[in-house]
């Protein structure tokens, strides 16, 4: 028998109510703050993700599905399945001259993507994100309406109680300064340290911060480099821009706090970073990350574009939301003559309503059985009620039965 892959899953039966309950959600929530969709291709330029998510992350160094297509007669090209969606929502603003429209432009999405990382519960090979990008805004009300956003989202699917954390990485200076103090008090110890952080200590010192490893963990715990990872490093504009949001953020009532070690780990964070976890996850706690990246579009050969956004793991999601009972059908007819079922079912259809029949004629009492299983009601349609053309209807939750004499009344 052929499997699935590993890391991979099929979703059907009440799972996909769920997921059409998230996915509508999503729309709902985010089309009403003014986000349009956007759908871009599952695979890009491996280029895209290489510069845009950086060469030194995990993701790229270890995680993606790369493939190199064409021949002899064509020259090959690298693509690689999406890791994540944020490279390729700004190859398309690049792409399509976005930023000649007034800002802000905003952007949702919701759609799989695919990390090579070993599955285990929350983690999987191919999974889905539902998120969204907010392009041309410096200002830290920018911030609060994207985290608003995850907030009223998260509401809307009944998870109103997960705190969101919250961190500023500080521009490009002061990022750079943070980096060689944390470079300089880690030195005496690095030679300890996991070989991905060796390898983190010479291209991205700040990703040590959140090395899972147990060694690391014991050498971050140190006093002496705790004092430099906890210490206000950011410049006087960074630091305002955080106090603006955190001022938005209690006007809005939303609950947060502040948590120096949130790095996030991709590299085209500056300024805000955030994550929302839930303990009900396990290891695997984080169900939105996200953050500023004011120099990824700029980078990828954009114009100079200040942008933040989120992505929420649906799988994620639906591991903290209890599963929706599939709504029940209208109407389940019961009859012995499929060919006038087939007729009023496809009529009451029309009329957009749920509607089964009995494809196989069998007993009426195993037909009324699957009916007060699926449906509302129950509509009787024996060789009398053909005959004279009235339709017997039963409320299948009180048992109530009444004749009705024609379509128009039956709706
Ligand atoms: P990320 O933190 O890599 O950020 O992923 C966002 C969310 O996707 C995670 O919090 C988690 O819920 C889900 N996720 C990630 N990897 C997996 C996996 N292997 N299995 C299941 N769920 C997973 C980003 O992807 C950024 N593009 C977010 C962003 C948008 N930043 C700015 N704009």
């Amino acid at each position: 028998m052929i499997k699935a892959q590993r890391g991979t899953k099929d979703i059907f039966g009440e799972e996909s109510f769920l997921w059409q309950h998230i996915l509508s959600n999503a729309q709902t929530v985010f089309q009403n703050a003014g986000f349009g969709e956007i759908k871009t291709p599952i695979f890009e330029a491996t280029e895209l993700f290489a510069r845009g998510v950086g060469d030194s992350t995990d993701i790229v160094n270890k995680e993606m599905y790369t493939f190199s297509i064409g021949g002899a007669d064509k020259s090959a090209s690298s693509i690689t399945l999406r890791p994540e969606n944020t490279a390729g929502v700004v190859r398309a603003y690049i792409e399509h001259n976005i930023s000649r429209q007034s800002p802000p432009q905003k952007f949702w999405y919701f759609g799989p993507m695919f990390r090579y990382e070993r599955p285990q519960a929350g983690r999987q090979r191919q999974f889905n994100q539902v998120g969204v990008e907010m392009f041309g805004v410096e200002k830290a009300s920018a911030d609060a309406e994207v985290i608003l956003s995850a907030v009223e989202f998260l509401k809307s699917l009944g998870l109103d109680n997960l705190s969101v954390e919250l961190n500023s990485l500080g521009c490009k200076k002061c990022k750079n300064d943070y980096r060689e103090n944390i470079k300089k008090v880690l030195a005496p110890y690095i030679a300890d340290m996991c070989d991905d952080c060796k390898m983190r200590y010479e291209k991205n010192p700040l990703r040590i911060l959140d090395c899972k490893n147990e060694d690391c963990q014991k050498i971050l715990e140190k006093d002496e480099i705790k004092e430099i990872i906890l210490k206000d490093y950011i410049c006087e504009d960074c630091k305002t821009h955080f106090d603006e949001l955190i001022e938005y953020l209690d006007e809005l009532n939303i609950k947060y706090s502040i948590n120096k070690l949130l790095v996030r780990g991709l590299d085209y964070y500056n300024r805000t970073v955030f994550e929302i976890k839930s303990e009900k996850l396990g290891s695997q706690s984080a169900v939105c990350g996200g953050g500023r990246y004011d120099g990824l579009v700029e980078m990828l050969g954009g114009p100079s574009t200040p942008a933040i956004g989120f992505a929420m793991g649906v799988e994620r999601l639906c591991a903290l939301i209890d599963n929706l009972e599939a709504p029940k059908l209208d109407y389940f007819i019961v009859s012995n003559n499929t060919k006038e079922a087939i007729k009023l079912a496809s009529k009451l259809r029309n009329e957009n309503k749920k509607v089964e029949f009995d494809y196989q004629s069998r007993k009426f009492a195993k037909q009324l059985e699957k009916a007060s299983k699926s449906a509302k009601y129950a509509i009787i349609l024996g060789e009398d009620e053909i005959e004279k053309g009235f339709y017997s209807v039963k409320n299948l939750e009180n048992g109530e039965q009444k004749t009705i004499s024609n379509f128009d009344d039956l709706i």
